[in-house]
């Protein structure tokens, strides 16, 4: 089939998000001005960029509070920072938990039941239960348009100024151990998939050393 999606698609779904996979999970925690801290999964996410090193993400605009904002996108345009946590496969349900929409002073990390330990360089907690964490500084934001609902999405970038990575994903030959870190992402409908040991393979890529 073809199709051109000004003029839809025709199916029982849209198939756009199952066209673009696997997609990697920004869970972003944030605060505003006052310290509420924030968490929430987009996998509208990547790194773009590797010097300085960049990641992005698109939050869609919508009915999700008065002024049509996701509380992550408020809190970085307020105070210009954020941590990327990394979602594995033991922190699924607890990321899916904390894409509930909540009101913006509840602590949507603490609900989850996710322990918050301090960043380096940024104010916003990280996931003591993520193995991997990007502390981020805004670089700017770019708006698209939403043209089914007369919207908008936002699109993110931020420039990763701190990353941890849990001492035991480092093996000896200084790679990162992917079999252990277990990496869950985003497939299209409500379906996800995993990185195991037994799903990575490796090609050599011509005259790249
Ligand atoms: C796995 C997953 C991926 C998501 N990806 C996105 C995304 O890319 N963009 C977006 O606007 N919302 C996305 N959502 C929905 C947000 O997580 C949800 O709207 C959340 O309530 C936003 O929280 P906030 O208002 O606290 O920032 C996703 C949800 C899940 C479970």
């Amino acid at each position: 089939m073809f199709y051109e999606p000004k003029n839809g698609h025709g199916l029982s779904k849209n198939p756009f998000n199952s066209l673009v996979v696997p997609r990697p999970i920004g869970w972003i925690s944030s605060v505003d001005g006052a310290g509420n801290v924030n968490l929430a999964p987009y996998s509208f996410f990547n790194g773009v960029a590797y010097n300085p090193p960049t990641v992005m993400f698109s939050s869609g605009h919508g009915q999700v509070e008065d002024d049509g904002m996701k509380d992550s996108l408020r809190n970085i345009q307020e105070t210009g920072e954020f941590v990327h946590n990394f979602s594995t496969w033991d922190t699924r349900e607890a990321m899916n938990d904390t894409s509930a929409t909540t009101a913006m002073d509840r602590d949507e990390l603490a609900e989850a039941g996710l322990t918050p330990i301090p960043s380096t360089l940024v104010k916003p907690p990280r996931v003591k239960e993520s193995p991997i964490h990007f502390e981020c500084k805004l670089v700017d934001t770019y708006d698209l348009p939403n043209t089914l609902d007369d919207n908008k999405y936002t699109v993110v970038f931020g420039e990763v100024i701190g990353v941890h990575i849990a001492d035991e994903l480092i093996m000896e030959n200084g790679r990162i151990d992917i079999a252990k870190l277990h990496p869950i992402a985003r497939m299209g409908y409500q379906d996800y998939t995993e990185v195991t040991g037994e799903t990575v393979f490796t090609m050599e890529r011509p005259g790249f050393r």
